[in-house]
C-alpha cells in the first residue's frame, strides 16, 4: 500500500479520474467498480468529461456499483443506484450488459448476493476499484468485524453508518441493512484507490495506513494490498511520515 497525499479535492479527484481513463484507454475492457457517496463524486464527473473530451472508447468497459443501502428503490435520490445512473451509467448510456448493480428490493437478496459474485468471476475479476471510507472505517458496507476473506454479502449497518447515512436523503429514512461486495474481491481487486478528503477523516486516514491491521478497523486492510493506494487531500492528512 503506499499513501499519495494532493493538495485539495480538485487535485485528488483530477488524479483518479485521469488514472481510471488512461487505465480505459490501455485496456478498452476495463472493469470498474466505484463506491457512490461524496468522496467520488467528482471523480466520477470529471472521468465522464475526460472519456468524452478525449473521445476515450468505453465501449467495452464494464462497471460495478460497490454497494447499497437495503430496501431503497433505485428511484430514491439517496441510494447509490441513483447515484450511479445519473453521474455514470446515463451520462455514458451505458448497456445494460456493461454494468452491474445489487438490486436492493430483491426477494431474494443472497441471490443478489451470489449474482454479483458471479459477475465478477465472469468478468475475470475487478481491475479498478475506488473506495471511500465511511467514519466508522468502512468500506463499502463492510463495517467493523467484517471478515478479510467476505464475499458480496447483506449487513446489519452499524449505529454510525445508520446516522451518518441520513446526508444522502432529503427526508429521515429508515437505514437497517447493506449490501456489498466483500474484501475477498477488494483483495483480488488489481489496483484499488481509498479516497479520503477534508480534515473530518485525518484520524481514520492514519488507522488506515499507521494502525493495526485488524478486522474491527475494516480500513486497514489497504495495508495488505499491494496495488492499494490511500489517496487523499492535504486536510484529510496527518501522516507526514509518507509525504
Ligand atoms: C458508498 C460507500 C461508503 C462510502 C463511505 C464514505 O457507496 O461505499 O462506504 O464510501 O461511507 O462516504 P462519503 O464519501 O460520503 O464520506
Amino acid at each position: 500500500m503506499r499513501l499519495k497525499q494532493f493538495k485539495n479535492y480538485e487535485e485528488l479527484s483530477d488524479f483518479a479520474a485521469t488514472d481510471i481513463a488512461d487505465a480505459i484507454k490501455n485496456k478498452p475492457s476495463l472493469v470498474l467498480c466505484l463506491a457512490s457517496g461524496d468522496t467520488p463524486k467528482l471523480t466520477v464527473d470529471l472521468l465522464v468529461k475526460k472519456i468524452k473530451e478525449e473521445k476515450i472508447n468505453y465501449s467495452k468497459i464494464t462497471f460495478i456499483g460497490l454497494d447499497e443501502w437495503v430496501g431503497l428503490p433505485p428511484t430514491n435520490t439517496g441510494s447509490c443506484h441513483y447515484f450511479f445512473q445519473n453521474k455514470l451509467i446515463g451520462p455514458l448510456q451505458l448497456k445494460p450488459s456493461q454494468y452491474f448493480l445489487f438490486d436492493a428490493l430483491a426477494a431474494d437478496l443472497q441471490n443478489d448476493c451470489k449474482k454479483m459474485d458471479q459477475f465478477i468471476n465472469d468478468k475475470n475479476g475487478i481491475d479498478i476499484m475506488l473506495v471511500g471510507i465511511g467514519m466508522n472505517g468502512h468500506i463499502g458496507f463492510n463495517e467493523p468485524g467484517t471478515s478479510f476473506n467476505s464475499l458480496s454479502h447483506v449487513i446489519e449497518l452499524d449505529e454510525i453508518t445508520r446516522s451518518v447515512g441520513q446526508k444522502y436523503f432529503n427526508e429521515q429514512v429508515e437505514l437497517g441493512k447493506g449490501i456489498t461486495i466483500g474484501f475477498k474481491h477488494l483483495l483480488n481487486t488489481k489496483k484499488v484507490f481509498l479516497m479520503a478528503n477534508g480534515s473530518k477523516k485525518a484520524e481514520l486516514i492514519k488507522k488506515t495506513v499507521e494502525g493495526p491491521v485488524t478486522e474491527s478497523f475494516p480500513a486497514s486492510i489497504m495495508q495488505k494490498h499491494n496495488n492499494g493506494f490511500v489517496i487523499v487531500d492535504e486536510e484529510a492528512c496527518m501522516v507526514k511520515s509518507f509525504h
